[in-house]
């Protein structure tokens, strides 16, 4: 099999980041652009030494369970790969990817996994993206001028990093989103603003950042430059101010022209307090331009409730009004120690950056939490919990980002062995990888997939293991 050349296949299913298993001549081939039982054309992309990539580029025999996406830049901003499957049939593909996860990485069959639980929205659910300053992806059937090749607001395509499509509308943020980011554009085009150039180390633009809070109705905008230019600021800043009432903060974020991501340096808040609010259930918290918090409000609401009811009935079970320490590892700002709090004597959280330690320490405040305390911790070294306590009534929730645990992390929690220890994970690939290390003392009770980001490959799960025994 050779790059370029074509093979009709029949897709299986649904395997990582939305690619389609099959088989020719008994080799595997991972199919892109197209959903499991379908019979497709594709060409192949790549031959590697176990499996060959391949693009679907005609649909011979398309699924029963194929619609129409709704979105005109479907297929090549990669955003959104599942908007062509019914929305019931993305959460059957979703739960099956969480199941091959563990068989597959793991080796551990049999788990009891719950159905997903749905998202209400299945669009505008986002309360934050990041859109890039790019050069423009070009239509072939539209014409541009030399300008406008040069100027795109939007997403870059997948594996191209230097070009993003210049988009008018996305279906996964609000109107008041797509309105902002068609307005910045449109001036920062007329006013000649030029684009981060990471080759030459210049040029100005870098992103647009929209956070906003959906039980809580705040706005903040953030501008992404290379460096403070005053003109184009304030300018910018009262005309947002004369468009769109409904903003409630506008900060300029600077980030090096020497690196291609957006990673902040400074951040300038020109308008409003810098920071929103956003409430989960009946509490407040405060988000900023770079701290973390869960992008899907509502169903952040019920990832979390489901954490709670858990615990909730495990009280109960015992007869017990709380337990005594929560450890809440990868705590950001302070998000599940703060709704947990009420169920324990005390919380500690622990977490990588300050900003977020310092969010979340004004978060309890905000919420009246007295009883947690949160410690600065790279956890890639692991952590140390010294304090003498009865390990049934030590709980552990890791939170931790798609790369999932070190083996120092693990170890550290192997060496205190709460009695319930609750991961969840973004990413089930490396949360098999790494709950494989708590088998031999830990029971994995079930899997609990949450859909955070419908029409996405991407799902949320929560495993919920208790110790064997003590002893060991
Ligand atoms: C998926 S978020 C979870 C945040 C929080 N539990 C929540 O739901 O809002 C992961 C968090 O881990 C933090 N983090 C990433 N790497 C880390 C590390 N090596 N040590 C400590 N924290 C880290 C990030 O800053 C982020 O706040």
């Amino acid at each position: 099999m050779k790059v370029r050349e074509e093979l009709i296949l029949r897709t299986e299913k649904a395997v990582n980041q939305g690619y389609c298993l099959s088989h020719f001549e008994g080799k595997v081939v991972l199919v892109e652009n197209c959903l499991p039982n379908e019979l497709v054309r594709a060409k192949i992309k790549k031959v590697k030494k176990d499996y060959v990539e391949a693009r679907a580029i005609e649909i011979l025999e398309p699924s029963p369970k194929r619609i129409e996406p709704i979105c005109k830049y479907f297929g090549l901003c990669g955003g959104c790969k599942f908007q062509n499957l019914k929305y019931e049939e993305q959460l059957n593909i979703k739960k099956a990817l969480v199941e091959e996860a563990f068989q597959r990485t793991s080796k551990i069959f049999g788990l009891k996994i719950n159905d997903v639980i749905p998202s209400d929205e299945e669009y505008f659910y986002r309360n934050k993206i990041e859109f890039s300053f790019a050069k423009r992806w070009l239509f072939n059937d539209e014409k541009y001028t030399e300008k406008e090749k040069e100027f795109a607001l939007g997403f870059h395509i997948p594996k191209q990093y230097d070009k993003v499509i210049h988009i008018d509308e996305c279906f996964l943020q609000s109107h008041f989103s797509n309105r902002i980011r068609n307005f910045v554009a449109d001036f920062l085009f007329k006013k000649g603003a030029t684009i981060h150039s990471l080759k030459n180390r210049d040029g100005l633009l870098k992103g647009l950042l929209v956070r906003e809070s959906k039980n809580v109705n705040e706005k903040l905008v953030g501008l992404i430059t290379t460096k403070f230019d005053e003109n184009i600021i304030y300018e910018l800043t009262n005309l947002l101010l004369e468009n769109f009432p409904e903003l409630t903060t506008f900060v300029n974020i600077l980030s090096s022209p020497n690196i291609s991501s957006t990673l902040p340096e400074e951040i300038r808040t020109i308008y409003g307090r810098g920071y929103i609010y956003e409430k989960l259930f009946d509490y407040k918290f405060e988000i900023y331009p770079n701290t973390f918090f869960q992008t899907n409000t509502k169903q952040a609401e019920k990832l979390f409730g489901y954490v709670i009811n858990y615990l909730k009935n495990e009280l109960l079970s015992k007869g017990q009004k709380r337990f005594h320490t929560l450890i809440d590892l990868y705590s950001g700002v302070g998000v599940i120690g703060i709704l947990l709090s009420h169920l324990f004597e005390s919380v500690i959280g622990f977490e990588e950056i300050r900003e977020s330690i310092e969010a979340a320490k004004r978060n309890a405040v905000l919420n009246n939490i007295n009883n947690i305390s949160f410690i600065q911790r790279d956890l890639n070294k692991g952590f140390v919990f010294s304090q003498e306590i009865e390990k049934k009534d030590l709980i552990l929730i890791a939170d931790p980002p798609r790369t999932g645990m070190t083996e120092k992390t693990i170890q550290s929690i192997l060496k205190i062995k709460p009695s319930i220890f609750i991961y969840i994970s973004c990413n089930p690939i490396t949360q098999a990888r790494d709950l494989a290390s708590f088998i031999p003392y830990y029971e994995i009770k079930f899997l609990q997939p949450v859909d955070m980001f419908p029409q996405t490959y991407h799902i949320e799960n929560i495993a919920i293991l208790k110790i064997l025994s003590h002893k060991t």
